[in-house]
């Protein structure tokens, strides 16, 4: 096809035109993972795209949280380092190995329970300017589980199965051996002041079960604690002592 103009102005129109035409096969945020898990004290990488994939070293790309004023991380273009909200210096990294291709990151070190929750990030130039989002799920599976077992009386034995350090709310069940769910005389949760959740559950037995399970389950990171309660039943006891 040739373009033929009669006047120097039309040849401008045209031009302008091929040029809207042109940017407005748009340039778009993506991001490839909408869905991080990141452990306590662990790291998380929050991944932004261009597309069609083209440098973006000299655009504006911000982090940003619901609830936060200032931006998580702020980097200004012109492969200038960026700066980072108080409660993130000395913990974030911006990735740029593929600022060129219009890949780029942060990466968070040292993850708390505080940094769980929705990310933006936004990349600014003049006239563009797009966001994507993210939801970084933060996970942590507690330690250790205490068990206590309280002397036998008339109605059976009181088990208690105590555990600290989890987050987010885990699920808890007893199970029997043969990994029946048994119910839960009581159950509790409660969160500590670095929202960590503590959980406690207790059960009623007849010592006939053989062995009970407290079973603690992480719904982010699919993990599961279990703590085997092998309770002597009174017959097994008479058996041994002949
Ligand atoms: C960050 O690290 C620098 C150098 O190690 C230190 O001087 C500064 O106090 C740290 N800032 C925070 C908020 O931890
Ligand atoms: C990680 O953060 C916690 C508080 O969230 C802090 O107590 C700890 O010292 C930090 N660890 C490192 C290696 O910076
Ligand atoms: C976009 O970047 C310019 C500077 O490059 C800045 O003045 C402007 O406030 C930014 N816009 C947004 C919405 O962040
Ligand atoms: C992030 O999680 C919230 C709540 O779980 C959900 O409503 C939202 O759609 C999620 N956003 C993305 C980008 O996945
Ligand atoms: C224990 O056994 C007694 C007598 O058989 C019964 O009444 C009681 O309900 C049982 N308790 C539990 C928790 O199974």
């Amino acid at each position: 096809m040739k373009l033929k103009f009669s006047s120097f102005s039309e040849y401008c129109g045209c031009f302008l035109f091929l040029q809207v035409m042109m940017s407005s096969e748009k340039l778009m945020v993506t991001t490839p993972t909408r869905h991080v898990l990141a452990r306590v004290g662990g790291q998380a990488e929050l991944s932004c795209q261009v597309t069609p994939p083209r440098s973006v070293e000299s655009m504006e790309v911000h982090w940003l949280r619901n609830g936060h004023f200032q931006p998580v991380y702020l980097y200004r273009g012109h492969g200038v380092d960026g700066e980072a909200a108080p409660e993130y210096v000395n913990r974030t990294e911006f990735v740029k190995d593929a600022i060129g291709k219009g890949r780029v990151a942060l990466r968070i070190h040292n993850i708390s329970i505080s940094d769980d929750g929705l990310y933006r990030c936004s990349f600014n130039e003049s006239g563009f300017i797009d966001v994507a989002s993210m939801n970084l799920s933060v996970a942590a599976v507690g330690l250790e589980t205490q068990i206590h077992v309280q002397a036998p009386d008339a109605q059976g034995v009181m088990v208690e199965c105590n555990s600290a350090g989890w987050f987010p709310q885990p699920q808890m069940e007893w199970r029997d051996s043969r990994g029946k769910i048994l119910p839960p005389s009581s159950k509790l949760y409660s969160q500590d002041e670095a929202r960590f959740f503590h959980v406690k559950m207790t059960l009623l037995t007849n010592q006939s079960q053989g062995s009970i399970m407290c079973c603690i389950f992480n719904p982010v990171t699919r993990e599961e604690k279990q703590t085997i309660i092998i309770l002597a039943s009174e017959y097994c006891q008479v058996w041994w002592l002949i």
